[in-house]
């Protein structure tokens, strides 16, 4: 399973990359206004600074949503480093420029997908990944996990290359629900990576090896 960070926080970014787990990242425009990154040009080199801290693929989304546009953004922002994945809106000029961009080789990340239904057009447009909002869908009492499940299916089913990027992954429990049902690939926060680190019983075992080791020293 790939983890991507789903930040444009250059710090948690370098955090997560020293941890050496760190396969990708994912942006969208409410993570960079977020960090106060604003204006084409501060966006377009906060994506290189991002590119250069890490060595996997990095989702950079359009903000147009009619063809042309996305097309024109998204060819520019390949342009910038191979690392480059243009995310692009499931809707239905976002699917046609996923497969625009997948028959030129450009990577995609087809986002903002909430049903089976989304994911297996995101698919059958040669999208490199689908992304799945799971935390979206619990937060209106949907189960996030079952989509993950159906998904995995239907890709299954047909031999689909696209990857099932798990995202809106808001908590540990999440990932390791992901993996479970085999998710390709999760994006969350640096809070829930960490999260797998923690184990009352890893941190009082440790504090009583390091006990003992003083009294016989
Ligand atoms: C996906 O690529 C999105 O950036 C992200 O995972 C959305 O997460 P949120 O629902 O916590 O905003």
């Amino acid at each position: 399973m790939k983890f991507f960070i789903d930040t444009a926080n250059l710090e948690q970014i370098k955090e997560a990359q020293a941890l050496g787990i760190l396969d990708g990242v994912t942006t969208n425009p409410s993570l960079m206004a977020k960090e106060g990154i604003t204006g084409e040009a501060n966006i377009i080199n906060h994506y290189k600074e991002i590119c250069n801290l890490v060595e996997g693929d990095v989702s950079a989304e359009v903000i147009s949503t009619d063809f042309d546009g996305m097309v024109k953004e998204g060819e520019a922002l390949a342009a910038l480093n191979p690392q480059i994945v243009v995310k692009l809106p499931m809707i239905k000029d976002g699917v046609k420029a996923c497969k625009y961009f997948s028959s030129k080789g450009i990577k995609t990340n087809v986002t903002l997908v909430f049903s089976a239904g989304q994911a297996l057009l995101a698919a059958k447009a040669g999208a490199t990944y689908v992304s799945p909002f799971i935390g979206r869908l619990d937060d209106i009492s949907t189960d996030g996990m079952n989509l993950i499940k159906e998904i995995r299916l239907i890709y299954d089913n047909y031999g689909f290359e696209t990857e099932i990027l798990a995202a809106s992954v808001r908590n540990t429990m999440h990932i390791i629900n992901c993996a479970k049902l085999g998710a390709d690939v999760m994006t969350g926060p640096l809070s829930a990576i960490e999260g797998l680190l923690k184990h009352p019983l890893t941190d009082s075992g440790l504090a009583t090896f390091l006990a003992d080791y003083k009294k016989g020293n």
